[in-house]
C-alpha cells in the first residue's frame, strides 16, 4: 500500500494532484446536498496518541462524508495506558480489518514504524517533530486559492520551527512549490538542519517580513521543551509576536495564517487573528476537510479497485 508519512515522500506534481482533488471538495461541502458514497463499507481508525481538535474532528468528518464507517481510538482511554506497545496496538487495528488508518503520535517516525506492519494504507495526522503532511497540503491549498499561485510567493515561517512538525511540512511543501520561503525563529528554536533546506533562515522577524505575502504562524511547542528555550513569553511576543504595526513590513494584502491552536498575545494578537480581511486561519480549517477527504479517496483506491495515484 501507499502511506502518506510525509511531504518528503512526495513529488511536486503529486502535491499538486491532491491539492487539484482538493479543490472539488471545497465546492461540495458548501453545497451540503451533496454526499458522497465513494467510501462506502471502507473502516476507517483514526487513532489518536496526542491531543488534537482540527485534525481528529477533519478527518472524522472527511471519511463520513464519503460514506466510510469512522471509528476514533483515544490513547487516552485505549490499553496504551495499561502499558501496551505500539506495535501490538497497531497489529490490533489491524486485526480488525481497518481499510485506513490515520494515526497521530508524539515520537517522530512512529506512524512509517505502523505503516510498515498493518495491512492498508496509514496517513500521518503528526507525530513528533517530524511532518505533519495533511496540515501542509491543506495551507498550500489555501494559498493557492487565496493568491492565485504558490511559485513565487514570499512565504515567512515564524516560531518554533525547531519543534513544529507543521513548519517541516510546510518548508517541504512550499519550497517544491517553488516558493520563497523564509523561516524565522530565535536562533534556540531554529533546527540546525535548517541549512540543508531550500530556505533562507532570520532571527530578525521585522526584516524577514520585508515584501511578504504570507505570514504564516506558529505556536511555541511548550509540551515539547519545558520552557527551555525561552526567557519569556512576554519577551518571545515583543521579538516574534505578529502584531498589526509589525505587520507593516509585510505587503499591504499580505495573508496571515495560523496552524491552530493558537495562543493568543504569545506568537500572535487578537487584533490580527482576528482581522477577517486579512486573516487566513479560519478558511485553513476549512481547507483541511477537503483536503483529508481528497487523501482518504486518493490513498483507498488502489484497495476499492479504483484507478489512481495510489
Ligand atoms: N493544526 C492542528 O494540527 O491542530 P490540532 O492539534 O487541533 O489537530
Amino acid at each position: 500500500h501507499r502511506h502518506l508519512t510525509g511531504i518528503a515522500g512526495l513529488q511536486p506534481h503529486e502535491i499538486m494532484f491532491l491539492l487539484d482533488e482538493a479543490e472539488q471538495w471545497v465546492e461540495r461541502n458548501r453545497d451540503r446536498a451533496k454526499s458522497d458514497h465513494r467510501l462506502d463499507g471502507i473502516t476507517q481508525i483514526n487513532a489518536f496518541f496526542e491531543n488534537s481538535t482540527r485534525t481528529l474532528l477533519s478527518f472524522e468528518i472527511a471519511g463520513k462524508r464519503l460514506g466510510a464507517d469512522v471509528v476514533n481510538m483515544h490513547a487516552a482511554q485505549s490499553s496504551v495506558k495499561k502499558g501496551e506497545t505500539l506495535i501490538d496496538t497497531a497489529m490490533t487495528l489491524n486485526a480488525m480489518r481497518a481499510d485506513v488508518i490515520v494515526i497521530r503520535h508524539g515520537s517522530s517516525g512512529a506512524v512509517q514504524l505502523i505503516a510498515d506492519k498493518v495491512n492498508c494504507p496509514v496517513l500521518n495526522a503528526g507525530d513528533g517533530w517530524h511532518e505533519h503532511p495533511t496540515q501542509a497540503l491543506l495551507d498550500a491549498l489555501t494559498i493557492r486559492r487565496r493568491r492565485g499561485d504558490i511559485a513565487g510567493q514570499r512565504i515567512v515561517i515564524c516560531g518554533d520551527v525547531l519543534h513544529s512538525r507543521v513548519a517541516r511540512s510546510n518548508m517541504l511543501a512550499l519550497t517544491a512549490l517553488a516558493a520563497e520561503v523564509r523561516v524565522v525563529a530565535p536562533s534556540t528554536l531554529m533546527p540546525a538542519a535548517v541549512d540543508r533546506m531550500a530556505v533562507t533562515p532570520f532571527t530578525d522577524f521585522d526584516a524577514a517580513l520585508e515584501g511578504a505575502d504570507v505570514v504564516m504562524m506558529l505556536r511555541l511547542q511548550n509540551e515539547r521543551m519545558n520552557g527551555a528555550f525561552i526567557p519569556s513569553t512576554r519577551e518571545y511576543h515583543l521579538r516574534y509576536g505578529l502584531t498589526p504595526e509589525r505587520l507593516q513590513h509585510a505587503r499591504p494584502d499580505a495573508l496571515v495564517m495560523h496552524p491552530g491552536p493558537m495562543n493568543r498575545g504569545v506568537e500572535i494578537s487578537s487584533e490580527v487573528a482576528d482581522d477577517t480581511a486579512r486573516s487566513a486561519i479560519t478558511e485553513q480549517v476549512e481547507m483541511g476537510v477537503a483536503v483529508r477527504m481528497a487523501c482518504l479517496d486518493v490513498l483507498t483506491r488502489r484497495a476499492r479497485g479504483v484507478e489512481g495515484w495510489a
